[in-house]
């Protein structure tokens, strides 16, 4: 496995058990969350991933099992570890009658800054997540995305190492999600090491250095984005003839697995090796068909979901936000 950026663990979490009554909230759950890097916890509803964030937050104590954050145990050392974390809930923790600017000032207080520093960080913030026009407004008239905005924001103000992310764009239209994406790949940048939840597959390949697949309180894959993808079916080299009415000879000439596609006017084949690809395109040069174009592509999240755990519906669709704005 390649390094792509710290080697060192920011979150390392060890058997972590959390039982309610008869319900298994985290059944068992190991993770590692490398310094610098953003790890996806890609769930359905009920899968556990609050669960966790708040076992790694220190707010309930698991029934078993460890945690460490940035070096603290979450079972010994919950003060240290909270002045190095920053949270941003799935539901919105902004207080309503005060305007953005408080609500960022309130917390850099809480965290102990100096008014004037409290007063500076709430504005460096108000303006990154361009909020600064509506800073004085109280929130309770922001949008959506503006709370989401400020919540992002609220969670910045210590400068936090490790970050946790819980749904972040849940109920967000596509370009607030997009705004939403946009900030976590600068926080990313600034070397803060995320860990987010997310129902959404396309949330995860946009965000996520590698992906840990939970359901029903357990991992049940894990690993980078494209090891997930390659793993589930390798890929598929698409071949497009130059003449579209051969699409059947060429599928021919390959044999079983090659797919046409009529309407996208491709040859849809499985590639489990290079020297397949090779031997692929070799034999269609051979036969005299003439290309005009080829590329592979690997398998899609909702895949990979539907490849380790049997079932397709129970995770959220990402097109139902794009459905809500074009209803809009
Ligand atoms: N305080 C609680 N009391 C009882 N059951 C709980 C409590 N918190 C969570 N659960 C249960 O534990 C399971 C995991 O819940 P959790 O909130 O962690 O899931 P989730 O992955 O965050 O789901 P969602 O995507 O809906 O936010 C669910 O079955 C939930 O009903
Ligand atoms: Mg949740």
């Amino acid at each position: 496995m390649t390094e792509r950026n710290g080697t060192e663990t920011a979150v390392t979490v060890r058997g972590l058990v959390k039982h309610y009554g008869e319900t298994k909230a985290l059944d068992g759950v190991d993770l590692d969350v490398r310094q610098g890097t953003v790890l996806g916890v890609l769930g359905p509803n009920g899968a556990g991933k609050t669960t966790l964030v708040r076992v790694l937050s220190t707010l309930i104590r698991p029934d078993a099992g460890t945690a460490w954050v940035a070096g603290y145990d979450v079972l010994t050392q919950p003060r240290q570890l909270r002045r190095v974390i920053g949270l941003t809930g799935q539901y919105a923790s902004v207080d309503e009658s005060l305007s953005g600017r408080e609500n960022l000032y309130m917390i850099g207080r809480l965290l102990d800054l100096s008014r004037k520093d409290a007063r500076a960080r709430a504005d460096e913030l108000l303006e990154r997540f361009s909020l600064t026009e509506a800073a004085k407004r109280p929130a309770k008239g922001y949008s959506g995305g503006m709370r989401r905005r400020l919540d992002l924001a609220a969670s910045m103000i210590g400068r936090p190492a490790v970050l946790y992310l819980d749904e972040p764009t849940t109920g967000l239209d596509p370009r607030t999600r997009k705004e939403v994406w946009a900030e976590v790949r600068s926080m990313v940048a600034e070397g803060a090491t995320v860990l987010l939840t997310t129902q959404y597959m396309e949330e995860a390949e946009q965000l996520a250095d590698e992906l840990a697949v939970i359901d029903r309180g357990r991992v049940i894959a894990g690993g980078r984005v494209d090891e997930l993808k390659a793993k589930v079916g390798g890929r598929t080299l698409q071949i497009r003839p130059a003449d579209p009415s051969v699409l059947t000879a060429m599928a021919a000439v390959l044999g079983a697995g090659a797919v046409p596609d009529q309407e996208a006017g491709v040859l849809n084949v499985p590639i489990l090796s290079d020297e397949q690809l090779t031997e692929v395109v070799g034999a269609l040069g051979a036969r005299g068909f003439a290309i005009a174009g080829i590329g592979t592509h690997l398998p899609s999240l909702d895949e990979v979901f539907m490849a380790v755990t049997g079932q397709k519906t129970s995770l959220g669709n990402p097109a139902e936000p794009a459905e809500k704005e074009l209803a809009a």
